[in-house]
This record gives structure tokens, C-alpha cells and sequence, in this order.
């Protein structure tokens, strides 16, 4: 049976601030510049993520979509859509909200939550059209 990627995007906006607590001000403005801003800022994230599978010959799927998109939704953006990632997603909690961070933090959200009959590949999510991070998970995994 041929194996085969697929994905599924969701949209999200949420509220977030860069920095570090046992750092100054003025270290953080250094390192993270406008991100650091204490008064946060906002993004509308775009989240794919890809699984891979066999396509079942009953319904030609590697998966149902529909399926995945639960996953994403009720794991991840429930949470965090119209949220502040500081302040308001406890899975988040004691992370610097960096794309990657984030990334990371959603697929272990999301991993254990899929169809068995696939296995989660790539996590990518774009914070603005010019920046962007994928995960494709531990290393081994
Ligand atoms: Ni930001």
C-alpha cells in the first residue's frame, strides 16, 4: 500500500510577548527587540500539520480529514485562538513563546490524540508570511 502525506491548515490569532522574567527590560529589548514589548502584540497564525499513512483501498484515505481537523482544533486551537500564549494556555506555561517553542509544545498536544493508523510528521506554523518553523518531531521518533 502506498504511504502518503497529508494536511490539514487551521487559522488562529493569538496575543503573545518574548521575553525573559530574569532578564531587564532593556536585555530583552536587546535580544528580542519589538517582540518583547510588555504590552503584547498579535499574530494570525497558520498551523499545518501533516500526517502519513497507507491509503486504505475501502475509502482511499490516509486519513479522514475531518478526523485531524478535530484533533487540531479541540487540542490546540481551542486554546489558544483569541488568546494571550502568556498568560492563558496553561500547556504553554514556563515557555518562552517563541514560533518554535510553540511548534514543539503543539505537537506533543497533538500526537497522542491521532488516528493510529497514521503518525503526525510535520507540525509547521507560520507566525507572519515572512517567518516560519516546522517540526518534524524528536529526533528517532
Ligand atoms: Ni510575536
Amino acid at each position: 500500500m502506498p504511504t502518503v502525506r497529508v494536511t490539514r491548515r487551521a487559522h488562529f490569532c493569538s496575543a503573545h510577548r518574548i521575553y525573559r522574567d530574569d532578564w531587564s527590560q532593556e536585555e530583552n529589548r536587546e535580544v528580542f527587540g519589538d517582540c518583547s514589548n510588555p504590552n503584547w502584540h498579535g499574530h494570525n497564525y497558520i498551523l499545518d500539520v501533516t500526517v502519513e499513512g497507507p491509503v486504505d483501498p475501502e475509502t482511499g484515505y490516509v486519513a479522514d480529514l475531518k478526523v485531524i481537523k478535530q484533533v487540531v482544533k479541540e487540542r490546540v486551537v481551542d486554546d489558544v485562538d483569541h488568546r494571550n500564549l502568556n498568560l492563558e494556555v496553561p500547556w504553554l506555561e514556563g515557555t518562552i513563546v517563541s514560533t518554535e517553542n510553540f511548534a514543539v509544545a503543539i505537537w506533543e498536544r497533538i500526537r497522542g490524540s491521532l488516528p493510529s493508523t497514521v503518525r503526525l510528521h510535520r507540525v509547521f506554523l507560520q507566525e507572519t508570511p515572512n517567518n516560519s518553523v516546522e517540526y518534524l518531531g524528536p529526533e528517532g521518533d
